[in-house]
């Protein structure tokens, strides 16, 4: 089986270049050798998900075609197999956000049934009628609408950091909205839309200082920048497998034991419990309490070779990567003046995200004028309504970078974006 990638780090990586080599770390993608429309395709949607490499691909088949078996429900060799490929991977995911308790990680569907188990589960049992919970205006809908859902039932008033014309959080306001009300602060680590990375490390003392919990989106950091959930100290944390090279269908939630302890499960079933009567039940340890029924044993088999390729690049070193394309990319897209770039245009504080807006060619319009020299963005509201009326326009268009893109794919996005002008 085919677990490797292709090379050794320092082959892939030349850190005079501050970037890695493209062009090897693409021969591990076999759909980045497909043309479209008969182009090279130049993927750049990874915001939305990420291609796979083989070994990925790989581990899938592997596993169906040699382990596949349910997992904690039989003690023969293909169940034992299969189990402890299963938590196993809880311990290197624990490990690779930063070392926490594995017993705090739970496997989800993504990193919105993540975010609505924590509003679900910890917040019917914590909020109550008029407590606060303070969320950011640049937030994901998977970061909205679980809270507007908690706020509609218990009554709960829903408060937003607002987001500044660089797109950044306005702290000052910030410091406003926190108050002795606030029970729970939950913000993105990374913005979808702008790629803005936001001070999490700053917002989660000062709410724990205020005595509120405190619940990160790392769907859009996780892939992409060293996410420590152990420094940085929050209660929660939400990401999903397939942003970072996994498969679909896997989420994670991180939760701090202690509180994980104090929670209800959210779904019941088999899986999850201590003892069933016909008219009691009683629950098994965490994090087994939260994953009833059968889990998707099969693709969390297949995540673990996909943070085994991010480790052998290393976080730091895809970090590096991401903020020279970013600088190039943003000094690219400014040279247009017929093009609103959103987001901090500054590679320190910005990931991989490119958000445009041109004024005479609709998002939708360009995406598909891009597709046609093979090149893939998102157009859309990037399920960020709310942001989308902040800035008064329907949509957007969006660049999202990672491993596999180099300058090149940035210059080939240029080059498009210049025809679409000429055709409109
Ligand atoms: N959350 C994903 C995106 O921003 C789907 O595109």
């Amino acid at each position: 089986m085919d677990t490797t990638i292709n090379d050794a780090k320092s082959e892939i990586y030349d850190p005079s270049r501050k970037m890695l080599d493209v062009s090897r770390i693409r021969e591990d993608f076999p759909i980045l050798q497909r043309q479209v429309h008969g182009k090279r395709l130049v993927y750049l949607d990874s915001a939305a998900t990420s291609q796979k490499p083989n070994c990925v691909i790989n581990a899938l088949s592997f596993f169906y075609r040699t382990i596949n078996a349910n997992i904690h429900r039989g003690v023969h060799t293909l169940s034992e197999e299969s189990s402890s490929a299963y938590e196993a991977l809880r311990e290197k995911i624990a490990n690779f956000i930063g070392g926490v308790d594995a017993r705090g990680i739970v496997f989800t569907r993504n990193t919105t049934e993540s975010l609505n188990m924590v509003a679900l589960s910890w917040g019917k049992s914590n909020i109550k009628e008029g407590d606060e919970i303070l969320l950011t205006e640049m937030e994901h809908h998977s970061n909205l609408v679980p809270w507007i859902l908690l706020a509609k039932e218990t009554g709960a008033v829903l408060k937003h950091i607002p987001v500044t014309d660089n797109g950044t959080l306005d702290m000052a306001a910030f410091y406003k909205l926190l108050n002795k009300k606030t029970k729970l602060v939950s913000v993105s680590i990374v913005s979808n839309v702008l790629g803005t990375i936001n001070p999490v490390e700053e917002i989660i003392d000062a709410a724990h200082k205020n005595g509120s919990v405190t619940v990160l989106d790392g769907a859009q950091s996780v892939p992409h920048i060293v996410t420590d959930a152990k420094t940085l100290d929050c209660d929660f944390l939400a990401f999903s497998a397939h942003k970072m090279l996994g498969p679909t269908g896997i989420g994670v939630l991180y939760g701090k034991p202690e509180i994980l302890e104090q929670m209800e499960p959210y779904l019941g079933g088999g899986g999850m419990i201590e003892q069933v009567e016909l008219c009691n039940a009683t629950w098994a340890e965490i994090p087994w309490k939260f994953e009833a029924g059968t889990p998707n044993y099969a693709d969390v088999a297949a995540f673990s070779s996909a943070i085994d390729y991010l480790e052998r690049i290393g976080m730091g070193v895809i970090r590096e990567h991401e903020k020279e394309i970013t600088e190039y990319a943003v000094e690219k897209l400014l040279e247009f003046d017929d093009l609103i770039l959103y987001g901090p245009q500054d590679p320190e504080i910005q990931a991989g995200v490119f958000t445009f807006f041109h004024n005479k060619i609709h998002p939708h319009d360009l995406s598909t004028i891009l597709d046609r020299d093979g090149i893939a963005i998102r157009a859309g509201h990037h399920c960020a309504q709310p942001l989308m009326m902040k800035y008064k326009i329907p949509a957007t268009a969006r660049a999202s970078a990672y491993i596999y893109n180099d300058k090149e794919d940035i210059d080939e996005l240029v080059e498009s974006l210049n025809k679409a002008k000429r055709f409109f």
